[in-house]
């Protein structure tokens, strides 16, 4: 993939912010920039994707893994304060205080999926399903499944969940297929491991194997500028399929209070 490199530095906000910044943040900068405008340059047909040997290359140039949550880490300079969470949290306001750079994604994710007339729990899916991924990136299908699956029903668990094995694989009927975004972030010669592989035969073969195809076929895989879908647009679905605790998530003792907590109290040191 090209990038422009008069765009790049632009969007960094200029040369002396560029020349302020060590060749990690420089580095993340670049990957957030390819992902951004992906679509608007065509990604492949341009130029080259990374081989996944380039790709394994750069885990010694940073000096944080990549798949720390969004939330343990900043970009740009130090991280900043967060605002207090409320005694007993819901799930809006884990949205407005703590779900900060995934909000936008799966709010988009979520608006397409209404406005192509998906179910409700497929809405629900696509507005929850990468939302772990403020606490860890890696398998963030799984963790984010879990995260939800005492309050939801069985099949949006499943749908969040499975996403994860099914957006590597097409399914051209539906009108999906292999995102290059990927060939960007795992690299052009990448094969899913046999785990997602797995996943994705008994997922095929699952009566529920719509849901969590339509959670892909939703995913947008860049961020389009000027569509800003609020979380009012959900609250009735979420009212109707989303058991909020009365004591709070993070505080009702439930499997996974603790990763709710966790995500509400990141600057905890222990
Ligand atoms: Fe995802
Ligand atoms: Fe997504």
């Amino acid at each position: 993939m090209e990038v422009d490199r008069k765009a790049f530095i632009a969007d960094l906000g200029g040369e002396a912010k560029v020349a302020s910044m060590d060749s990690e943040a420089k580095a993340d900068a670049l990957e957030e920039f390819m992902m951004q405008h992906l679509n608007e340059t065509g990604g492949g047909a341009a130029g080259k994707y990374p081989t996944m040997a380039e790709v394994e290359a750069q885990i010694e140039t940073r000096r944080h893994r990549r798949g720390v949550g969004n939330l343990f880490l900043s970009h740009s300079g130090n991280v900043k304060r967060l605002p207090p969470m409320p005694a007993k949290p819901t799930l809006a306001d884990f949205f407005k205080q703590r779900f900060k750079v995934t909000s936008t994604h799966v709010l988009q994710s979520a608006n397409l999926a209404m406005k192509n007339g998906m179910s409700e729990e497929i809405i629900l899916a696509c507005l929850l399903h990468d939302t772990a991924q403020e606490l860890i990136k890696v398998d963030h299908g799984w963790w984010s499944a879990q995260l939800y699956e005492p309050y939801v029903p069985e099949r949006v668990a499943f749908a969040i969940r499975y996403h994860q094995a099914l957006r590597f694989y097409e399914d051209k009927a539906v009108g999906y297929e292999y995102p290059d975004l990927y060939r960007v972030l795992f690299g052009e010669d990448y094969k899913p491991e046999p785990y997602i592989e797995a996943a994705h035969q008994m997922v095929r073969n699952h009566k529920w194997y719509m849901d969590a195809r339509m959670v892909t076929v939703n995913d947008l895989y860049s961020f389009e500028p000027g569509v800003n879908p609020q979380l009012e647009q959900f609250t009735d679905i979420i009212g109707r399929h989303f058991k909020q605790p009365k004591e709070g998530l993070g505080f009702d003792n439930s499997p996974v209070a603790h990763i709710w907590r966790s995500i509400a109290s990141p600057d905890r040191p222990l």
